[in-house]
């Protein structure tokens, strides 16, 4: 019988997170980035960082690296909520790396549903606003040209409070 121990980890290993969203626009500059940072926040106020990982990307190249747009910043900043994206490109892993695939706008979805490549991968896309409670359309404005970030935050916030809610209750998180 050998005589060696078992090798026990110096630190405790890190609680995986065992939820995890990737919201998707066009840019990934206005729209997605100011869910991520919202729901970044959502998450933090209700204690649930270590159960839920948030990214986003954009089905175009244009920006990326680039930061949130600065108006999307502002918007954001003004209601007590930071942006921290750096724009990248949505790739086919995506669809497997993560469970909830988000897209802001039909067109979104549509691309990434293009990009799909098993029925489990199809089920994991949606639309924000499909877990909104106001009742809106289903698209997020794109506000690049339009200048409507302040109405855009609030989209990006009641979708993302629903979302949350649907999450929790699907996967049994505390709270
Ligand atoms: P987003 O907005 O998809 O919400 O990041 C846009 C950002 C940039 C452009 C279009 C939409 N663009 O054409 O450069």
């Amino acid at each position: 019988m050998s005589d060696s121990k078992p090798s026990i980890p110096a630190q405790p290993i890190a609680p995986r997170a065992n939820v995890s969203i990737c919201f998707v626009c066009l840019g990934n500059i206005c729209r997605s980035p100011t869910a991520e940072g919202v729901m970044l926040q959502l998450v933090a106020d209700r204690g649930l960082t270590e159960h839920i990982r948030i990214d986003s990307a954009g089905t175009g190249a244009y920006h990326v690296g680039e930061p949130a747009d600065a108006r999307s910043a502002a918007a954001a900043k003004q209601k007590g909520v930071h942006l921290p994206s750096r724009a990248r490109l949505f790739v086919a892993d995506d669809l497997e790396t993560f469970d909830y695939v988000v897209a802001m706008d039909s067109k979104n979805f549509a691309h990434i549903e293009r990009m799909a490549r098993s029925r489990a991968q199809l089920e994991k896309v949606s639309l924000l606003r499909s877990f909104s409670v106001d009742g809106g359309p289903l698209d997020v404005p794109d506000p690049y040209y339009a200048d409507n970030f302040d109405e855009v935050f609030e989209i990006c916030r009641s979708g993302c409070e629903g979302l949350l809610d649907h999450i929790v209750r699907r996967h049994g998180l505390p709270g």
